[in-house]
């Protein structure tokens, strides 16, 4: 009998290396295809661990590349029944050595990327009448740590932004 997963597209945000990777590959485990979205260059070339992984740049904080990438999954492979919000930074430092540069990347990648990615890809997900998105929050977005200020509120705002897209958006 083949895994629930079987046929299913998943898509995995930041999923070139870290969490999101063994994320990806155990959805490939369970004979999904899963496309990888993360920033690719010559710095941080696409790194190749399973045929069934397909790797397409991504960049979660801009609306055009979002939008690109989600028109670029559709076309190759027709749906999308799982996101995994999973790209994510951290900035470790006491709150009077953060910048406002420094802010304002936290809450675009850690917090715009998945709303990007939600309103983008639950309208697919409506067309074919099903579909997860699952946000990676963190222990950090209800506890407190002294050096991530601006990531703890990141986090915790992916929690609300989650708790949004359960109950009313989708
Ligand atoms: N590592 C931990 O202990 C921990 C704990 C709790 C939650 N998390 C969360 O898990 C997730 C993954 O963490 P990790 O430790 O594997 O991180 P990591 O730094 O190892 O990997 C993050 C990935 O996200 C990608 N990425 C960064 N900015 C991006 C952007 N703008 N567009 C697309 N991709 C982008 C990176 O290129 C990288 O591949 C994050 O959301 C993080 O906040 C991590």
């Amino acid at each position: 009998m083949g895994s629930r997963l079987s046929g299913k597209v998943a898509v995995v945000t930041g999923g070139n290396r870290g969490i999101g990777r063994a994320i990806a590959e155990r959805l490939a485990e369970e004979e999904a295809v899963v496309v990888i979205g993360d920033l690719i260059d010559e710095r941080s070339p696409p790194v190749s661990s399973l045929k069934s992984l397909a790797i397409l740049p991504l960049d979660v904080t801009k609306e055009t590349s979002v939008r690109a990438f989600v028109d670029e999954v559709l076309q190759k492979f027709g749906r999308i029944d799982v996101l995994v919000n999973n790209a994510g930074i951290v900035v470790h430092k006491s709150i009077d050595e953060q910048t406002v540069d420094d802010w304002d990347r936290l809450m675009a990648v850690n917090l715009r990327g998945p709303f990007l990615m939600a309103k983008y890809v639950a309208p697919e997900m409506r067309r074919i009448g099903s579909g997860a998105i699952v946000n990676i929050g963190s222990v950090e977005g209800f506890m407190v740590n002294p050096w991530h200020t601006a990531y703890a509120a990141t986090k915790a705002g992916v929690h609300g932004l989650t708790l949004g897209l359960a109950v009313g958006s989708i």
